[in-house]
């Protein structure tokens, strides 16, 4: 069976696709700092600590490893983070990534899926989002992914590394059988925040602004579930191993949702009211998100098959309420 390297393996998106390589007859060997990610969640192929800011340790998994292809998702995420430290953001995906890009040029491995993000995008309010629309982030997370693209197209025009790169919109969900799913310290993200507040963990969600140009105030994010995200991938990585070279893909679904109606659907799924409170805006943060590409459906012929907002809080409600990694 053929090694894939999965940087961020035992992170959130990470451990999924992990678990998609495998059920793909891939080996995936995580790499991983564990700063961000669980080692509980590295279940289904080799774990490899180690950190990308130290390329004495990424040629070593190369070397012992020897994978044909790597998929990178470690990163650090956090929107708001990245707009107070953005040094630590520079220097942690930027240096990291272009530590792992030269190393997987120097060992000859030609095959690069890149996790970045819409966020590269920015606010571009009324503009259906496609591959081609210009890139101009607002916060610091969208732009170090940003320059990770620029630095994958340079070392492939001159070393032939060969990139897929998935621009995410809004990731959500967990395993449906609640192997994997999704467990940051500390909590940011909007659906498992609300989760918590449903169930007494924390006392009420806040709602980051309720005055943007909305039908409703709130903020609109285009909701993708995971693991239907990690089989495009699968997708992507084929389409290298085939030959069909560098290409990028925004993964969303065409269908934004508001804050208010995560919330609302919410409160349907689980049959419990959500703990509400108003605030203001959150830095960084852009008024509407929306994909508006078909071309991984065109071309990978990627099918989003459990990406509707109610499987998404479905499968992370049952997460939530049965699966756990030991801290
Ligand atoms: N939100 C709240 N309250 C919270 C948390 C979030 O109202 O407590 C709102 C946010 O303001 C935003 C929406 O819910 O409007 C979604 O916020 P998340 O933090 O869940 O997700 P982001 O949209 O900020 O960020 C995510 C990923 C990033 C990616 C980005 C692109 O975490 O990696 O989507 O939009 F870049």
């Amino acid at each position: 069976m053929k090694n894939v390297l999965v940087t961020g393996g035992a992170g959130y998106i990470g451990s999924h696709a992990c678990k998609a390589l495998r059920a793909a007859g891939f080996v995936p060997v995580t790499f991983d700092n564990l700063v961000t990610g669980w080692q509980d969640a590295v279940k289904f192929g080799p774990f490899v600590k180690g950190d990308l800011l130290d390329r004495a340790a990424i040629d070593a998994a190369f070397a012992e490893y020897a994978p044909v292809a790597v998929m990178h998702f470690a990163a650090l995420s956090q929107v708001g983070e990245s707009m107070q430290r953005p040094g630590r953001y520079w220097q942690n995906n930027v240096i990291g990534s272009l530590n792992l890009i030269e190393a997987a040029a120097a060992a000859g491995c030609r095959d690069f899926v890149f996790s970045s993000t819409c966020a590269t995008y920015g606010d571009q309010d009324n503009v259906v989002l496609d591959e081609n629309s210009e890139q101009h982030p607002i916060n610091a997370y969208g732009a170090s992914k940003r320059a990770i693209e620029d630095i994958l197209r340079d070392f492939e025009a001159a070393y032939g590394l060969n990139h897929v790169i998935f621009r995410y919109f809004n990731v959500a969900g967990a395993d449906p059988e609640a192997e994997v799913g999704e467990f940051h310290q500390p909590e940011t993200h909007l659906i498992p925040l609300m989760l918590d507040a449903i169930d007494g963990k924390r006392e009420a969600l806040t709602i980051f602004g309720t005055d943007y140009d909305t039908p409703d105030g709130t903020c609109i994010r285009d909701y993708v579930h995971v693991c239907d995200l990690v089989d495009a991938h699968v997708l992507g990585l084929k389409w290298l191993q085939d030959g069909k070279g560098s290409r990028v893909f925004n993964l969303g679904t065409g269908s934004g949702f508001s804050v208010r109606e995560v919330i609302d659907q919410s409160a349907d799924v689980t049959k419990r009211p959500v703990p509400i409170t108003e605030g203001p805006r959150r830095a960084g943060d852009c008024t509407k998100l929306v994909s508006g590409s078909t071309r991984a459906e065109r071309e990978l012929g990627w099918r989003p098959a459990r990406s509707t907002l109610g499987e998404m809080i479905t499968d992370a409600w049952r997460w939530h309420q049965t699966g756990h990694y030991n801290i």
